[in-house]
């Protein structure tokens, strides 16, 4: 791994009771880097973006970011610069779309905000700065959204995971993580959430996106990181990725040996179509 890896980790393990959720796993993304992070439902995805983004604990491990340790709760590594989304979208559904879009500017200034009350978080807001409500607009267009007025908790889930999206970005971080962003979304949302991909890009910064749709992450990302079980079993160019042993082991639980492959190479590629699609 580069040593002057954006950000890197090492060893990170980390043990629900007696659930290994994530086993001695080292990983690293460079700046202006999209990694793509893999694998079947509790291959430890969403645990490797918690340790990162200090939704919680690592039972061993440490994380660098740009040369210094990172550590501490969640509120101190949105200032160091990650900014994340959630499997399941958790905007303030009692607030509106630009409000919400909002707390994304004020969480450059005190990342604090995310633990105030809804009503702490509005007066915390208050009163906006022109810069911050021009940016939402203008974030806002870029990412399609419509209707700013609008209650977060009327939004569909698609439209919530834009929103959240759209926060996260209005934070400007060095690291989004973005856990399955695209459940649940239409065309619109996918566009919206691709842009956001390679605004970040664009910036300089890294972002790791979390599916377990292979072929989609694919298409979209410069390296793969398969887990299976809470270890790294790939780490590498996306297109080996698909047609690595690895792959088959994990999403098929076999390799077929070469007398098989012979007859069953055409069969074998229709499950792979079926899984990407
Ligand atoms: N808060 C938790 N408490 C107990 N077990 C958990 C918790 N979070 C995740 N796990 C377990 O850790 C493993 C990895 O889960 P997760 O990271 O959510 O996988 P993925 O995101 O790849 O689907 C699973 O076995 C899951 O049940
Ligand atoms: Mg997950």
């Amino acid at each position: 791994m580069a040593e002057d890896s954006l950000l890197r980790g090492r060893g990170l393990t980390k043990r629900y009771g007696g659930v290994t959720a994530l086993d001695d796993v080292s990983f690293h993304v460079d700046a202006g880097e999209i990694l793509g992070l893999v694998g079947p439902n509790g291959a430890g995805k969403t645990t490797l973006v918690d340790l990162i983004s200090g939704a919680q604990a690592a039972t061993a491990g440490e994380l660098v970011l740009r040369g210094a340790r990172l550590s501490g709760p969640a509120s101190r590594r949105a200032r160091a610069g990650l900014g994340r989304t959630f499997q399941y979208p958790q905007l303030a559904l009692e607030l509106s779309v630009r409000e919400n879009l909002l707390l994304g500017r004020a969480a450059r200034r005190h990342a604090t905000v995310w633990r105030m009350a809804a009503g702490a978080v509005l007066g915390a807001l208050r009163p906006d700065p022109p810069a911050d409500r021009a940016a939402v607009e203008a974030l806002a267009a870029e990412l399609g959204i419509e209707g700013l007025d609008r209650l977060a908790g009327d939004l569909t889930l698609g439209e919530q995971r834009l929103v959240e999206v759209g926060r996260a970005l209005g934070q400007d971080p060095v690291v989004m993580l973005l856990d399955e962003p695209f459940a649940g979304s239409d065309a619109q949302g996918v566009l919206g959430i691709a842009e956001v991909i390679r605004t970040v890009q664009r910036r300089g910064h890294a972002v790791i996106l979390v599916d377990h749709n292979v072929d989609l992450v694919a298409g979209l990302v410069d390296r793969i990181m398969l887990l299976d079980r809470g270890r790294v079993v790939f780490d590498g160019d996306p297109g080996e990725c698909l047609s690595s042993p690895e792959m088959q082991t994990v999403y098929f639980g076999s390799v077929p040996d070469a007398d098989e492959l012979g007859e069953e190479t055409g069969q074998i590629g229709e499950e792979v179509q079926d899984v990407r699609s």
